[in-house]
């Protein structure tokens, strides 16, 4: 998805999105390609990370939100989004408490780069579309998620 096709009462909500996920996206390919075990487990750490943060902000601002537009054209899609999430995090979980030595780290993080694939393309091909077409107006919403990132992001390096 082109973030510059996206009308303007949409772009900075799912522009938002869509830059992490192609950076979720950057890090897991170059995660099956990097050799070195201690950068893969840097990068591995690193994805997990920016995953966390753009699905709490989803979580807390970008699903609620949406839902209560119009539960029955999202309500669905908003479902399968946040069991999607679960499995997720789950994976995350497991994977932050590993290092590269372990016997199923790689086979872990390779399963969480393929889960999120699927559901980056799920929001990315059905739920922004739909958002667009339907003309939902998310640029309060937008703005909101752009604050709560960086309140996050400051939360989750300190920690
Ligand atoms: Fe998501």
């Amino acid at each position: 998805m082109n973030k510059a096709e996206i009308p303007l009462a949409q772009r900075d909500a799912l522009g938002l999105m869509l830059d992490d996920h192609s950076r979720i996206k950057h890090l897991f390919k170059a995660f099956s390609r990097e050799k070195d075990a201690e950068t893969r487990e840097a990068i591995a750490h690193e994805a997990c990370l920016t995953l966390t943060v753009v699905a709490q902000i989803e979580e807390e601002l970008f699903y609620p939100h949406v839902r209560a537009r119009n539960e029955t054209a999202f309500g669905h899609l908003i479902d399968k989004a946040m069991v999607e999430h679960s499995c997720i995090r789950s994976l995350i979980a497991q994977i932050q408490g590993m290092t590269s030595e372990d016997r199923l780290f790689h086979a872990k993080v390779a399963v969480l780069g393929e889960l999120t694939s699927h559901h980056v393309n799920g929001e990315e091909g059905e739920l922004y579309p739909k958002l667009i077409v339907m003309n939902e107006d998310l640029r309060d919403i937008g703005a909101r998620m752009r604050q709560r990132k960086e309140e996050i992001t400051i939360e989750a390096h300190i920690a």
